[in-house]
């Protein structure tokens, strides 16, 4: 049995290939009088591979009633191409239909929008723009091992069930086997001791707590896993299940933690733009023109790093009529988070020590008493793409801390631990994958860039 090849390996050949074989789905069939033309992608790449069958072809009887997106196998020679637009076309030595797709095949030759496209997300990656945006994802997801192992990082597996809430916001999707309609009947209150954990847990807001605890044994980890928010947001930034990746170091502080963050966002793009050129191409020529300036300019950049009240006196003084007012003590709107990075600075910014009153418990309080070593990286289009901090590593203020945001020590004793035996200054941010993949393919919104996306009333497929 023959092998078949990948049409992006042959597309590289220099010479003429005698004898190969393609498998693949019809984009798109011319039909003369005595040959046709077939345009054939396999997905291991943007570009098709054009196949001429004449009548010497063995099959060329069948072809006749080829539709889009059928399945076919070509056995033939590379040969350089007589017509203009490619250099290398197959002279087909026999064709065989794998499978003839209905007529009804949603993707015809023409342009659809997004938004149509999100309601046939089974079929979507079929299409140039979506099998560019997943190859890039898979790229991307190769390259963040990549650089965490070039580094000396560990890579660990935290758990996606836990019973804890990293975050403190209570956006928790609930983890049970308790028959919810039975316990509505009896309409008693849920008893988490007879349920499957007995106790509450939930899927996971972010890795970070178990993070912690091996960046405290194995000295840098990360994690990159599924991440589940109940968020009742519809944005076009915000999902109910993404990708996160999560650095965290032992003898880290802020200052260390924005480096990194820093370099690891410049590490990621110059790698799509040195191993995605193609994909990344369609991109800047028919999403966003701008684009290969944005991600350069941020690759030549030094990020700002702006202390959160600069960033409130600046947005204050700012000649922008906002939706949301700025005031010192509230978190920052993605408007606001836009506008510092966009129109003022016009480049990443990296703004540090935020109020303690709006971030989680865990973030290591400031002399002043007021502030947290919390840092979030806002970058064009999107804002927001990192968030983290410098870890509260003392047991008393910690545990005060918690106290303050209402947290129950009992549930957190094994975190708590960490702070008794051998504690360090350690640091960690998480990295939201899509935001990272909308700032580099310049697509606006997040539903776009991940397979199948969950977010509110919406769990088909
Ligand atoms: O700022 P967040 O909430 O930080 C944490 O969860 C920390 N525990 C991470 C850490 O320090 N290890 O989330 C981190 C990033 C955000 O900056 C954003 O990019 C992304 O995760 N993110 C989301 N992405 C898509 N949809 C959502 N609902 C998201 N929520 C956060
Ligand atoms: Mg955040």
């Amino acid at each position: 049995m023959m092998k078949r090849q990948k049409i992006a390996a042959l597309l590289k050949t220099e010479n003429p290939i005698e004898n190969i074989l393609i498998k693949g789905w019809v984009r798109t069939k011319r039909d003369a009088k005595t040959f046709s033309f077939i345009e054939v992608n396999d997905g291991s790449c943007l570009k098709n591979i054009q196949i001429i069958v004449d009548e010497k072809t063995k099959g060329y009887n069948e072809i006749k009633k080829l539709t889009t997106g059928s399945a076919v196998a070509v056995w033939g020679n590379i040969v350089s191409s007589q017509g203009g637009g490619q250099q290398w076309e197959v002279q087909a030595i026999k064709i065989e239909t794998i499978s003839l797709a209905s007529e009804t095949f949603p993707l015809q030759k023409k342009r659809h929008s997004d938004e149509y496209l999100r309601t046939i997300a089974h079929l979507r990656p079929r299409t140039n723009k979506y099998g560019s945006v997943f190859r890039i994802r898979s790229e991307l997801a190769y390259a963040v091992h990549q650089f965490f192992r070039e580094q000396g990082f560990r890579y660990i597996h935290t758990p996606v069930i836990t019973g804890s809430d990293c975050e403190g916001a209570g956006e928790l999707f609930r983890v049970t086997t308790l028959d919810p309609s039975s316990a509505m009947i009896s309409n008693k209150k849920l008893n988490f001791s007879d349920d499957f954990f007995g106790a509450e847990s939930n899927l996971a807001v972010s890795g970070q707590l178990s993070a912690e605890m091996f960046a405290l044994a194995l000295g840098d980890v990360y994690t990159f896993g599924p991440t589940f928010r109940a968020e009742n947001s519809n944005t076009s930034r915000h999902v109910a299940e993404f990708w996160m990746i999560e650095p965290e170091m032992a003898f880290c502080d802020l200052t260390g933690n924005m480096d990194m963050g820093e370099t690891l966002i410049k590490f990621l793009i110059q790698f799509t733009i040195d191993n995605c050129s193609e994909d990344l191409n369609l991109f800047s020529r028919f999403v966003d023109k701008t684009l290969m300036k944005t991600l350069e300019n941020i690759i030549i950049s030094d990020f700002i790093r702006l202390p959160y009240h600069e960033a409130i006196e600046i947005l204050t003084q700012a000649k922008t009529t906002f939706e949301f007012e700025v005031a010192y003590g509230s978190d920052l709107q993605s408007e606001h988070e836009r506008y510092l990075t966009e129109k003022h600075f016009k480049k990443p910014v990296i703004l540090f020590d935020y109020p303690k009153t709006i971030k989680p418990f865990y973030m290591r309080l400031n002399e002043d008493d007021e502030t947290v070593a919390a840092m979030d990286i806002l970058v064009p289009r999107i804002g927001e793409l990192i968030g983290g901090s410098q870890r509260e590593e003392r047991l008393d203020v910690l545990e005060k801390r918690m106290t303050e945001s209402g947290l129950s020590r009992e549930n957190y004793w094994w975190y708590l631990d960490s702070r008794r035996f051998g504690t360090v200054p350690h640091s960690g941010f998480g990295l939201g994958f899509e935001r990272l993949l909308m700032l580099i393919t310049g697509i606006s919104n997040i539903r776009d860039v991940i397979p199948f996306p969950r977010t509110p009333g919406n769990i088909d497929f």
